[in-house]
């Protein structure tokens, strides 16, 4: 087992092995003064592991009470958080008492959103079972829920009391929901240079799960320890993210979030050399990792379309946005531009 401890406005472990679920009971026990637990996963997740939770939980004497919503993106919206709040004031949960989500990005995302607000904040763990969510969705603090109209418009920054990376969930993982996460571990073996890129290159990540994900989430905690509220440095980690959320907005959000970061990747590092800011090399390097983990995929959608949806992008501020550039492998710098010169990149990207 590896353990990384986030130091953060609230200081919390990230244990990365197996056996967690058996163990959840034991886990949790330090955490809180409570008896009540909300168990928060959706309808595909929870008959895996749900079982199997409540009876670790059970037998170390808490009282469990569920919440299940259908899997997929279009359940993290205003009304599963409202159904899941009124959940916690009936099942009657306090500060001292603890919301565990058991699930990919959009478990831990409305879960952490609705422990951060209900009753100003109770204690939240995050027990991650894809790959997306174990090296990004739960760790750093960030949740919320989709409006009508736009992704993570409504949430905040909380952080959870504990993560529980059980490696275990991840051995069963459909093929694309694998490819998904891959895309985010390929992007911080791109914006820091720690061995990483050549690491995922010579071994499949899902044969070093243990080792990839530590690695993932020690990038990830300077990131979040240097800049908790995402005004500065933390941007880092959005390479590839501009254009691949305007790629998932395109597609009506049929394109995964992975996916399309994957695409977000490849179109910024080939504008990039054309800038003169990456070599050719670097970009070949980059697509052949792609391709090795079935993400190399065109920017096939027109560029006036794709820019209307940077436009409106929540991370744009006062017509200006922020671009993660490609120096080389592992190294990566933010550049500031016009929200307008954006459509210049994207269609160097290979946008139609
Ligand atoms: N997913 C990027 C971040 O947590 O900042």
């Amino acid at each position: 087992m590896h353990t990384v401890t986030v130091n953060a406005s609230k200081k919390y472990d990230v244990r990365i092995g197996t056996g967690f679920i058996d163990r959840l009971g034991e886990e949790i026990a330090p955490l809180m003064s409570g008896k009540k637990i909300m168990l928060v996963s959706d309808d595909k997740v929870f008959p895996l592991y749900g079982e199997r939770a409540i009876k670790s939980l059970e037998e170390a004497g808490y009282t469990v009470t569920v919440f299940t919503f259908p899997n997929g993106e279009d359940s993290k919206n205003i009304k599963n958080y409202t159904d899941l709040v009124e959940a916690l004031f009936e099942a009657q949960l306090t500060r001292k008492d603890l919301v565990i989500a058991i699930g990919g990005g959009v478990v831990t995302d409305l879960a952490g959103f609705a422990a951060a607000t209900f009753q100003r904040g109770v204690g939240l763990v995050m027990l991650p079972t894809t790959l997306l969510a174990a090296v990004d969705a739960s760790v750093g603090g960030k949740n919320g829920i989709n409006l009508t109209h736009g992704k993570n418009q409504v949430g905040t920054f909380y952080q959870p009391s504990l993560v529980l990376c059980d490696i275990e969930t991840l051995w069963s993982l459909p093929r694309e929901e694998y490819t998904n996460g891959c895309a985010e571990v390929i992007k911080y073996a791109m914006i820091v240079n720690d061995g990483l890129f050549d690491l995922i290159r010579e071994t499949d990540i899902k044969d070093q799960y243990e080792e990839i994900i530590t690695r993932c989430i020690t990038i990830k905690k300077d990131y979040v320890e240097a800049d908790e509220f995402d005004t500065g440095k933390r941007m880092m980690l959005n390479f590839g993210h501009t254009i691949g959320h305007a790629v998932e907005a395109c597609s009506g959000y049929t394109i995964p979030h992975g996916r399309a970061v994957a695409i977000g990747m490849a179109a910024i590092t080939k504008a990039a050399v054309v800038n003169g800011y990456c070599t050719e090399d670097t970009r070949m390097q980059l697509d052949e990792l792609l391709e090795q983990y079935d993400l190399l995929d065109d920017l096939k959608y027109k560029a006036e379309d794709l820019m209307e949806c940077v436009k409106v992008d929540k991370k744009n501020s006062a017509g200006m946005l922020r671009i993660v550039i490609p120096k080389g492998i592992g190294s990566c710098w933010i550049k500031e531009i016009y929200k307008e010169e954006c459509l210049k990149w994207i269609v160097l990207g290979g946008a139609r």
